[in-house]
């Protein structure tokens, strides 16, 4: 295996683009993938100041790494969520994002859950719905909410998350296997902040693969958490990346095609209606200001509303 730009010894195989690459190639080749996801996107520019959303894996880590290295001006988000699991998840994670940023010399903002509302994240989802919920969706609602509010709050312009290719595949194949147009025509690279209080969120490595990633984290020594949240065992998302995964290994770039192509008829306008009928369905929550489609304060109060009950009690 040599790399194909010098001839050297090839470390990975991308597969789907026909490419091999040496550590040092590879290590340049990936920024520039994401540079170009950046530009072709319009994600942001130079002169912007951008917060990203990093929860301690690889994903994230690499993206604060890459954008760094490609000049941005970046401070990470961490936001502690309170899960404990085997190795105590959320420590360890918030550990090694500061092990990162120190090294680095970055800032990162903490936000922790518990210290901010009285609660952390499974006490909350236990509390709120008596454990009908899985905290998963209650988790999601939270960052969410934290991660707009951080970067509305901290005169950011853009917020950019980690999620890479696989996740967005995976995402993208459960909104299609129900057809779930509102969510679907909000799926894309970026979300503009075109309702008042909303932040532009952004995806710099949505066409990159997770196990491109993997190696990219691996290859510049970024020390990460391997552990998924233990709440995500059994998650459908996973059993979906799985079916991906096996499509892929028989056809190679398939994921890739599969959310480009959906990307290509978002543009030709499958979801326009659709869009519009949404948008127009939006207004700015009372107590946070954050949009909201249901009558009244958004499910994030609602929900936090309890929580202060509770707390007090
Ligand atoms: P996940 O939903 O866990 O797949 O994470 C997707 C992206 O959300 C990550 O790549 C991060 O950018 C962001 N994220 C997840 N968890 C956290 C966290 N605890 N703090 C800050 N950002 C997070
Ligand atoms: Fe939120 Fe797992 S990361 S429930
Ligand atoms: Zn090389
Ligand atoms: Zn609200």
């Amino acid at each position: 295996m040599k790399c194909r730009k010098c001839g050297g010894r090839g470390v990975i195989n991308l597969r789907q683009h026909k490419l091999i690459l040496c550590k040092e190639h590879y290590l340049e080749w990936l920024p520039e993938q994401v540079q170009r996801a950046i530009d072709r996107y319009h994600m942001f520019t130079p002169q912007e100041r951008v917060l990203v959303a990093v929860s301690g894996g690889k994903d994230s880590l690499s993206l604060w790494d890459i954008l760094t290295r490609l000049g941005y001006h970046t401070d990470g988000l961490y936001i502690g969520l309170g899960i404990e699991g085997e190795v105590h998840y959320s420590d360890e994670s918030l550990r090694l994002t500061e092990q990162f940023a120190g090294a680095h010399g970055l800032h990162l903002n903490t936000i922790k859950v518990a210290e901010e509302y009285g609660l952390a994240v499974p006490e909350i989802a236990q509390q709120t719905y008596h454990g009908q919920t899985k905290p998963c969706s209650v988790c999601g609602r939270i960052k969410r909410h934290i991660m707009n509010r951080a970067a509305r709050d901290g005169g950011y312009d853009v917020l950019a998350t980690g999620h890479n290719l696989d996740d967005e595949a995976a995402v993208l194949f459960g909104n299609t296997l129900n057809w779930s147009a509102g969510y679907l025509m909000r799926q894309g690279p970026v979300l503009e902040a075109d309702i008042p209080g909303v932040v532009r969120k952004v995806k710099p490595l949505c066409r990159i693969y997770e196990r491109e990633m993997a190696a990219y984290a691996l290859l510049r020594g970024i020390e990460y958490i391997y552990d998924e949240c233990p709440f995500a065992v059994g998650a459908t998302s996973i059993y979906y990346k799985e079916l991906l995964n096996q499509l892929e290994a028989d056809h190679p770039g398939a994921k890739l095609n599969f959310y480009l192509s959906f990307l290509q008829a978002k543009k030709g306008g499958l979801f326009t209606g659709a869009a519009d009928q949404a948008r127009q369905s939006l207004h700015p929550c009372p107590t946070c200001g954050q949009p909201t489609s249901v009558e009244g304060e958004c499910a994030f109060c609602r929900m936090m509303g309890k929580v202060k009950k509770l707390t007090k009690s």
